[in-house]
C-alpha cells in the first residue's frame, strides 16, 4: 500500500467577506477576549508551575493574551523521563500507524484548526493574515504530508541480496531522545522540528522561543487530537541555557533539531562537543541558522521584477525570515530606475495592526529586536558611508513598529551589508555596470552566511556565470525570483557555511538524520 500522494495545500485569499476571512475575524475576537492560562505539557499532563509570564502582541504590547507557566531544570528532567518512558512503545509502532497520525494532523490543520493557528500566529507573532496562512497553515500542512511521503520512500530503501541470503535495512529510531529547539519566526518550523523527528519513531523534548508560545500551545493541542501518544512530544517553557544544561549533560541525549541564530547554534555545538564522552551515542546535530541573503541584478535585468523582489523579499513579515533579502547589488545603469520603483511600492505600504488586512507591515517581534534595529538605523543616519533613501522611522509607543528602510551605501563592506539584522532593513550597493564578475566575487566573500540568494538577468551567460561563481554562496539559489518563499516538496530548504548543516527541511535528507539504520544479513 501507499500513503496518499502529497499535494501542496492551496493558499486561501482572505478576500473581504470571504468565508475564511469571516471565520478568522471571529477567531481573533474570541482569542482577544479571553486571557489564556498556558501550561507546559509533559507526559500527557498539563504542568502549571505558578511562575507565570505574560504574552503580549508585539503590535499592541499593553494587551495581554495570556500567561504561560515557566518551568525550571526539574521540568526539563521530567520531560526527558516522560520521553524515555514513551520511547519503547512508540519506536515499536509500525510506521504506517505513525504516518496515519500525521496525515490526520494535516487534515485537522487544513480544516478545524486553520483559523485558530492563523489567529494565534497573527496575535502572538504579529504576522498578517496572508503571512500567517502561508506559514502556520499551508507550510505546516505540507510538512506533514510530504514528510509522511518521504518517510515511506526512506523505509522502502533496501539493499540488494545475492542468492542464498536476504539482506535488509531496518531504519531504527535513535537510541535516546531528541531535543527540538525552535525559533519565533515560523509556526511551521516550530511544528516541523519536533514532528519530523517523532515521525521517524523518536521521542522529543520541545522548547519553543518564548515569543512563539502562544501558537505553540495550539500546535500541542493539534498533536494530541491527531493521536500523538502521551510522552512522545513534551512541550516545555524553560530558559534556553537552563534547558540546555540538563539536556546536553544527559546520557540519552541522541540529537538536536535546531532552528535559530548562528551564535546560539555555535554555543550548543561547542557544549555538545565538550560533553561527547557522556553520551551513549554520537548525537545528531541538525541546525538551520542565520542568513545575509542577497539579490544581485545584472545590467540586463528586468528593473520592475528586481524592485518587486526587493520589496517582497526584504519586507514581508518585517524581514524576519532567515531567507529575507537584506543585501542588494544593483548595476549603475539600472539602480535609479529600480530604487524609484522600490520607493513607489513603499509609499503605498501601510503599517499597523494585524487585524487591518490592508497593512503590509506589522510589528517586529520584541523590544530587544526593535532597539537593535533602531541602533543600526541611527548608525546609518549618522554615517557618511550610508544614506537612508526610504523609511528610517520607528516607534514603540503602542507596538514595536519599524518602517521598511532602504540604506544605500558606497562601501560594499558596510556593517549592514555583513550583519544579520533580522528586521525590515535592506542595504543596497550600486556597482559599476561593467564590473559584474567582480561583484559576484564580492557577493561570495562579504558574508559568512550561505542561505538564500537571487540573480536577476535576461542574459543566459550572466546567469550561468553567477550560478558557477556563487555555487557555495546559497543553499537556495533563485534565478529571476525573490530569495524567499521556498515551498515544501518543491524547493527543499536550508543553507551551508554559517547558515547551518543544510539538512534540507521537508525532504528525505532531513528525515535520514532521525534514523539509525541496522543492516541485517540472513543466510539460508
Ligand atoms: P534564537 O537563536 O534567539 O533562538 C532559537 C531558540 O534557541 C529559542 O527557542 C531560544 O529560546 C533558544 N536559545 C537561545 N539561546 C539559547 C542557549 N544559550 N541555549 C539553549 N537554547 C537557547 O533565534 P530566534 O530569534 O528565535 O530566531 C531568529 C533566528 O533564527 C535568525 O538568526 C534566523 O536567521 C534564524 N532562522 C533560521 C532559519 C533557517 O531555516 N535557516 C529559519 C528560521 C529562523
Ligand atoms: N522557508 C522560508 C522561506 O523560504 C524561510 O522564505
Amino acid at each position: 500500500f501507499n500513503v496518499p500522494t502529497p499535494i501542496n495545500e492551496p493558499v486561501k485569499g482572505y478576500a473581504p467577506n470571504s468565508p475564511e476571512r469571516i471565520e478568522l475575524l471571529k477567531m481573533l475576537k474570541e482569542l482577544k477576549q479571553q486571557e489564556r492560562d498556558i501550561p507546559m505539557h509533559i507526559g500527557g499532563q498539563e504542568v502549571r508551575t505558578g511562575k507565570t509570564l505574560p504574552i503580549n502582541p508585539p503590535h499592541d504590547h499593553q494587551h495581554t493574551l495570556g500567561f504561560f507557566h515557566e518551568g525550571d531544570a526539574s521540568h526539563v528532567q521530567q520531560a526527558i523521563d516522560a520521553a524515555l518512558a514513551a520511547r519503547e512503545q512508540w519506536a515499536a509502532l509500525p510506521w504506517e500507524q505513525r504516518a496515519a497520525i500525521f496525515l490526520k494532523a494535516s487534515d485537522l490543520l487544513a480544516g478545524p484548526y486553520r483559523a485558530r493557528i492563523n489567529a494565534a500566529t497573527m496575535l502572538g507573532q504579529s504576522k498578517n493574515a496572508f503571512q500567517a496562512e502561508i506559514d502556520a497553515a499551508c507550510e505546516l500542512i505540507d510538512f506533514f504530508r510530504f514528510n509522511v511521503h518521504y518517510m515511506q520512500e526512506l523505509y522502502r530503501q533496501q539493499p540488494e541480496s545475492a542468492p542464498g541470503m536476504w539482506n535488509r535495512l531496518e531504519h531504527r529510531s535513535l537510541e535516546g531522545f531528541v531535543f527540538a529547539l525552535t525559533p519565533f519566526n515560523f509556526t511551521s518550523i516550530a511544528g516541523n522540528l519536533p514532528t519530523s523527528a517523532a515521525m521517524m519513531g523518536n521521542v522529543v523534548v520541545w522548547k519553543p522561543a518564548y515569543t512563539q508560545i502562544y501558537s505553540a500551545q495550539v500546535l500541542m493541542e493539534l498533536f494530541k487530537e491527531a493521536g500523538v501518544p502521551d510522552g512522545v512530544i513534551n512541550l516545555i517553557y524553560v530558559d534556553g541555557p537552563v534547558a540546555g544544561n540538563v539536556i546536553f549533560n544527559h546520557r540519552d541525549f541522541a540529537g538536536i533539531h535546531f532552528t535559530g541564530s548562528t551564535g546560539v547554534f555555535q554555543t550548543i555545538w561547542k557544549t555538545i562537543g565538550e560533553n561527547i564522552p557522556k553520551y551513549r551515542s554520537f548525537p545528531r546535530i541538525v541546525g538551520e541558522t542565520g542568513g545575509k541573503d542577497f539579490i544581485v541584478a545584472h545590467p540586463s535585468a528586468h528593473a520592475k521584477a528586481v524592485a518587486t523582489a526587493i520589496t517582497r523579499g526584504a519586507f514581508e513579515y518585517q524581514g524576519q525570515k532567515c531567507s529575507a533579502a537584506s543585501r542588494v547589488y544593483l548595476p549603475s545603469n539600472l539602480a535609479d530606475e529600480i530604487l524609484g520603483y522600490v520607493k513607489e511600492d513603499l509609499a503605498s505600504f501601510k503599517m499597523g495592526d494585524v487585524e487591518d488586512f490592508s497593512n503590509f507591515i506589522n510589528a517586529v517581534i520584541s523590544e530587544v529586536s526593535f532597539d537593535k534595529l533602531a541602533k543600526y538605523i541611527d548608525g546609518a543616519k549618522a554615517d557618511a558611508d550610508a544614506e537612508i533613501v526610504a523609511g528610517g522611522g520607528y516607534d514603540k509607543s503602542k507596538g514595536y513598529f519599524v518602517e521598511p528602510t532602504v540604506i544605500v551605501t558606497k562601501d560594499p563592506q558596510y556593517v549592514t551589508m555583513r550583519t544579520e539584522l533580522f528586521g525590515p532593513v535592506v542595504t543596497v550597493y550600486v556597482y559599476d555596470a561593467d564590473q559584474f564578475e567582480q561583484t559576484l566575487e564580492l557577493v561570495d566573500s562579504t558574508s559568512p552566511y550561505a542561505l538564500t540568494g537571487a540573480i536577476f538577468s535576461q542574459d543566459r551567460y550572466a546567469i550561468d556565470l553567477a550560478s558557477k561563481k556563487l555555487v557555495n554562496a546559497a543553499g537556495n539559489f533563485y534565478i529571476n525570483d525573490k530569495p524567499t518563499g521556498a515551498v515544501v516538496g518543491q524547493q527543499p530548504f536550508g543553507g551551508a557555511r554559517a547558515s547551518g548543516t543544510n539538512d534540507k527541511a521537508g525532504s528525505i535528507l532531513n528525515l535520514l538524520r532521525w534514523v539509525s539504520p541496522r543492516a541485517i544479513k540472513e543466510t539460508f
